[in-house]
């Protein structure tokens, strides 16, 4: 399976899913490129330090033309091998939203994770919304993406309990350990045929 991440961040889930691969857990895999939105992303450094490729699609001059610059991160993929016929697209702290000809094109294949138990707190500063809510209990979702925003087919999540005194720095390090654990598995999962989308329901095959 030929996997393609596309990030604009940090790139620790990243890093979380390259150790899968290269430890042995995610079998019949490789990441083939990542692609970042941002220039000065560290997760460039993190695809880079593991020898696989990265390119960086600068955003500018396509406000208003998600399509068009959907189009240059397809064509990216595809050079690289990771196809809407037998590719996976991963998700890790990709600040874009994609257009619904990507979502269309790649249906089924392409992966998020989000800090917050969706459908709650979807969006941006996902562990400061559960913490101004006042929720007891939140936690971290990877799921499918479709047209929406953090709404498509949930594949898996993990909670995590909201503490008295929680900040949110803290309660963002504790749902990231979290992610680290629940996005390698969902990729497993997906790598091994064992996810199946049936309507909004993701059933996993034991
Ligand atoms: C994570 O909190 C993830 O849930 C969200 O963006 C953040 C990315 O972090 N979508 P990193 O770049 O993987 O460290």
């Amino acid at each position: 399976m030929n996997i393609g991440v596309l990030v604009s961040g940090r790139g620790t889930n990243l890093r979380s899913i390259i150790q899968s691969i290269e430890s042995g857990r995610i079998r019949n895999a490789q990441i083939k490129v990542v692609i970042s939105s941002r220039a000065d992303a560290p997760a460039r450094e993190v695809a880079a330090k593991h020898n696989i490729n990265e390119a960086f699609i600068d955003p500018t001059g396509y406000k208003g033309k998600r399509w068009e610059y959907d189009l240059k991160v397809i064509n990216c993929l595809e050079k690289h091998g990771v196809t809407p016929e037998n590719g996976l697209v991963l998700l890790a702290g990709y600040m874009r939203i994609l257009s619904p000809e990507f979502v269309k094109a790649y249906r089924g294949r392409v992966m998020n994770i989000h800090p917050s138990l969706l459908p709650s707190f979807p969006g941006v500063d996902a562990q400061k919304q559960a913490l101004e809510h006042g929720a007891k209990i939140t936690g971290c979702t990877v799921h499918f993406v479709d047209e929406g925003m953090d709404t498509g087919p949930i594949i898996l999540q993990a909670s995590v309990p909201v503490k008295g005194n929680d900040t949110v720095e803290a309660l963002s390090t504790r749902i990231l350990e979290q992610e680290h654990r629940l996005y390698p598995e969902a990729v497993r999962l997906f790598v091994e045929g064992k996810l199946m989308l049936d309507g909004r329901r993701v059933k996993i095959l034991l």
